[in-house]
């Protein structure tokens, strides 16, 4: 029996994990990549859009790439984490020059792609998997307050729920980045499963798999290795292991249907203000969303070994 193909739209901020997950996604025979938006987290949107791109290039690949949102809702972005995914998002690795962004604004082309496969005559409905903050689903829920009607599974990293955050001791970076589109998205009603720290803590990439990246010997693969390389060194400040976490790699093969989520559902919402700003708190009443806090133990390999496999352009 074959797997019925997904229509996906990407949102991301192109990051190393973003990348890696990008990399896995194009590989999965059953994901149709319809389109990327780009949001400021990691890095601006503007250079995530050019990272994405570039990494689409390096895999002989065109998908419709739309910048999105540069600065959170009603706040101003804070420059990304260069400690963590170096100056230019991508480990300060040298990407090539990619093709050039789509015209319509990464929320329009959502809203835009949402409907078309929303429209009588589509075999289903778009998924859209997040991996970066959440501004430009809010401001597609702006545009159009029936998104969550018209998309099928929204699949989002982000969050830590019953485990400590990455940017604070509550919040992790996605939510944290734009609490407010955070809290907008998680009680707008989708179909959601959220996939925060409490299991892409769980999962992770280490040294070998860089070296087996890079051993590859073509340049996105090579790329791939390098960065995560670095990555690590990150993560080794953090967690005193030289072993980097799968945050959106995980969420996109949970889109994919590749890997196996144990959830708990709960309605959440989102802290906006002081201390606990950008945390994530089951909450008594609300849309229901489902929170993985459990995945297959080989998560790592099946995300593994559609990187190593994935045909590359061999320049
Ligand atoms: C999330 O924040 C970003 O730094 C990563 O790309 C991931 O999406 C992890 O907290
Ligand atoms: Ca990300």
């Amino acid at each position: 029996m074959t797997t019925p193909t997904i229509p996906l739209f990407l949102d991301c901020d192109t990051g190393v994990d973003d990348a890696l997950a990008l990399a896995y996604l194009l590989d999965v025979p059953h994901v149709d990549l319809v389109g990327i938006g780009t949001v400021s987290g990691n890095i601006d949107s503007t250079t995530a859009a050019v990272n994405t791109t570039a990494l689409l290039g390096m895999c002989g690949r065109s998908v419709p790439v739309a910048v999105g949102a540069h600065d959170p809702l009603g706040g101003v972005y804070g420059g990304g984490a260069p400690h963590v995914h170096g100056v230019n998002g991508v480990g300060g690795v040298d990407l090539p020059a990619g093709v050039a962004a789509a015209e319509d604004p990464a929320a329009e082309l959502l809203v835009q792609s949402a409907r078309s496969y929303a429209a009588a005559g589509s075999d289903r409905k778009l998924d859209v998997l997040a991996i970066g903050p959440l501004t430009n689903l809010a401001v597609a829920l702006e545009l159009e307050p029936r998104l969550p009607e018209l998309i099928g599974t929204l699949t989002i990293m982000g969050g830590a729920v019953w485990a400590p955050g990455n940017v604070s001791p509550v919040a992790e970076a996605n939510v944290h980045n734009d609490a407010e589109a955070a809290r907008r998205v998680l009680t707008a009603g989708f179909d959601l499963v959220l996939v925060p720290l409490d299991v892409t803590r769980q999962h992770r990439f280490d040294d070998a798999d860089g070296d087996r990246f890079i051993a590859a010997g073509d340049p996105l693969r090579v790329a791939l290795g390098t960065m995560l390389h670095r990555y690590i060194d990150f993560y080794e400040t953090v967690d005193h292991v030289r072993r980097a976490p799968l945050h959106d790699p995980l969420a996109a093969a949970i889109a994919a249907g590749e890997v196996e989520p144990t959830v708990r559902e709960t309605p959440l919402d989102v802290m906006v203000d002081g201390a606990e700003h950008g945390r994530t708190v089951p909450a008594a009443q609300g849309p229901v969303v489902q929170v993985v806090v459990g995945a297959d133990e080989a998560a790592a390999d099946v995300i593994r070994n559609r990187i190593l496999q994935l045909d590359a352009v061999h320049a």
